[in-house]
């Protein structure tokens, strides 16, 4: 049934009738630094499918300050005899280079080399937290639809990639997990929510029909209080005679998920357990702590032989599913006494002290850990005490999504998912008012939602590189833009551009020795060229 209806709806939005009239932006200014583009009953923009390159030629999707959203252009590729811009004059202005100083461009050439590959690409994504749910819920039918299929269908930003919250998160009506009554060893009264029937579940669901490459990973904020040293959803460890336990609640999660039809690619060792052991940040979120010597010992006698013999054995075991400030320990857990390695696939970060710990620390780590991958799973805006909650249109936090993702793409991380697909115009429902902000803002009151720009910024990158894209050398004196370029899985080539100054910036990029890219990359703008 919803299939069929999904189907109508999407080969409506693709003939472009019936149903909204026109897929452009409608941009409002709220006056915060940019615009959001509104969605209603009767208009709202899609970017439809990617369009063709023609045949000695490539395509330009910009979206900018000043107001484009996937703006679609071609452009032609010069022949160059590969004498254009002399390599003298390169190196001298990398001497003259000044940090930040508008300079002359005219004469850097990229250099792009598809024989020298990195990682390959995961996907992008967002949370189904239990508020997706929630606000998507208090808008109509029709405008739920939409803003499933603005990000995971062929007319939107075709998301990947998904995280379900195993029981409760900050963004839920209350702290719950699956087995809250009293002390219960063998998980006799473990049992799905209602909240997962109402909020999660009919998502997941509606977003693996818009999109069936769609992989999911599960992280739980906290253990049921019985299993936790403390006796609370906040702070406090998992008791050692609990360990075991506590290892069997995952595999009881995947279980009943699966009894509804939703299976998971991965999983973590819990989300963020920092905050408990360092309660100042955040003191009311409900978390589980980890020391190294306790995450070790638990996932090498418990959780990683209880996941490996249990019918999900190939599921990808994410430790840390954290800040990168915190990697020593990991480092701690990984090159320790026992074989918890053995059992970890990759390594889970999240984005919010990234200010103070540069990416190259996701490179080092690539480096001295190579079999496992890197995956960012977590980031949102408005989180911090002096820039908190929601701001409509805002493009800095768009471009500090991009600026982000660009980092973590030049490091090898494999992919990128945000934190809430939809919250309300306060950056909630939080049970813990730990309000923030997210690309999409629900008004279920007035019967719209907001793209803000981080909604944008995340298509860059979602909607061009598709699952097996593979990080290619780009090469050359960019110090002004923040570029990253991939060969695509069908063959082709992406590449990602960000602008952050409020000035043009040529760009010169050499394919192939004889293939140039001429392009004037428009003040304060994200843009993705690809043949
Ligand atoms: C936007 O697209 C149009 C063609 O669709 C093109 O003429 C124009 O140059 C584009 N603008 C930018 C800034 O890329
Ligand atoms: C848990 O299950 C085991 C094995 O079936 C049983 O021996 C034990 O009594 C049960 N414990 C509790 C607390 O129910
Ligand atoms: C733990 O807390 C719950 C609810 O707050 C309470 O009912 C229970 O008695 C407490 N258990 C212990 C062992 O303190
Ligand atoms: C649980 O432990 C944390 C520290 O990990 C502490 O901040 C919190 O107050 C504790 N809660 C209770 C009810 O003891
Ligand atoms: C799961 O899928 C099967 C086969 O398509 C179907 O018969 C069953 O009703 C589904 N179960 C749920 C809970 O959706
Ligand atoms: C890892 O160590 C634990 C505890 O010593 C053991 O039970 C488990 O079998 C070991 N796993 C592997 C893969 O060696
Ligand atoms: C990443 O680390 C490798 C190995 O240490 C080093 O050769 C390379 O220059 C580093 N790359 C970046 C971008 O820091
Ligand atoms: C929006 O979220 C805020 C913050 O949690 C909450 O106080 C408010 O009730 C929510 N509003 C609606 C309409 O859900
Ligand atoms: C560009 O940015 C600089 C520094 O932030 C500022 O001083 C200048 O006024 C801006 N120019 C324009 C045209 O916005």
């Amino acid at each position: 049934m919803i299939t069929v209806k999904l189907l109508i709806f999407s080969l409506s939005l693709l003939l472009g009738c019936c149903i909204w009239n026109v897929l452009s932006c409608k941009s409002v200014d709220f006056g915060n630094g940019g615009t959001a583009c509104v969605c209603d009953e009767n208009y709202c923009d899609f970017i439809g499918p990617a369009k063709k390159p023609g045949g000695n030629g490539y395509v330009i999707y910009t979206s900018n300050l000043a107001g484009l959203r996937f703006n679609a252009s071609y452009g032609k590729f010069i022949q160059d005899n590969g004498n254009s811009g002399s390599k003298k004059k390169h190196f001298k202005h990398l001497i003259n280079k000044k940090k930040h100083e508008k300079r002359d461009y005219d004469n850097t050439i990229l250099e792009l080399n598809e024989d020298v590959t990195y990682q390959s690409i995961f996907g992008f994504g967002g949370a189904f937290t239990d508020s997706t749910g929630f606000n998507i819920k208090s808008l109509p039918l029709k405008l739920q639809t939409a803003i499933m299929i603005s990000y995971f269908g062929m007319e939107g930003i075709e998301y990947n990639v998904g995280r379900v919250p195993i029981g409760g998160t900050d963004f839920s009506p209350y702290s719950y997990s699956y087995d809250d009554g009293p002390e219960d060893k063998n998980l006799t009264n473990f049992a799905l929510k209602d909240l997962d029937y109402k909020y999660k579940i009919p998502f997941v669901k509606e977003a693996k029909i818009l999109n069936d490459e769609l992989e999911l990973y599960g992280s739980a904020w906290t253990a049921p209080i019985w299993m936790k040293t403390n006796n609370s959803t906040v702070g406090g460890t998992i008791k050692p005679e609990m360990y075991q336990t506590w290892a069997n609640y995952y595999v009881k999660f995947l279980e009943e998920y699966e009894k509804n039809n939703i299976s998971f690619w991965g999983i973590t060792t819990g989300n963020e357990p920092s905050l408990a052991l360092f309660p100042l940040i955040l003191a009311n979120v409900n978390t589980v702590g980890w020391t190294p010597d306790q995450l070790a010992k638990w996932v090498s006698e418990n959780y990683g032989p209880t996941l490996r013999n249990s019918k999900y054995k190939d599921i990808k075991l994410m430790a840390m599913d954290d800040q990168r400030y915190f990697l020593p320990g990991l480092y701690k857990v990984l090159d320790g006494p026992t074989n918890a390695s053995s059992y970890i696939d990759g390594i889970a970060v999240h984005w919010y002290l990234d200010k103070y710990v540069p990416a190259t620390t996701l490179n080092t780590t690539h480096y001295k850990y190579a079999d496992k991958f890197i995956l960012s799973t977590e980031a949102c805006e408005g989180s911090t005490r002096v820039d908190k909650g929601v701001r409509l249109g805002n493009w800095q936090r768009g471009e500090n999504y991009a600026k982000d993702i660009i980092d973590d793409l030049n490091n090898w991380v494999i992919g990128w998912v945000d934190w809430n697909m939809a919250i309300n115009m306060t950056g909630g429902p939080t049970y813990v008012e730990n309000i923030v902000d997210a690309p999409i803002i629900v008004d279920g009151k007035s019967k719209v939602f907001y793209k803000n720009p981080m909604y944008y910024a995340m298509g860059h990158f979602s909607k061009f590189l598709p699952r097996g894209s593979r990080r290619i050398s780009l090469t050359g004196d960019y110090t002004n833009l923040d570029i990253v370029a991939f060969k695509k899985p069908k063959g082709g080539i992406a590449i990602e551009i960000l602008n952050r100054y409020n000035y043009s910036i040529p760009l010169k990029i050499r394919y192939k020795n004889n293939k140039l890219i001429s392009l004037n990359v428009t003040p304060k703008s994200m843009n993705t060229v690809y043949w």
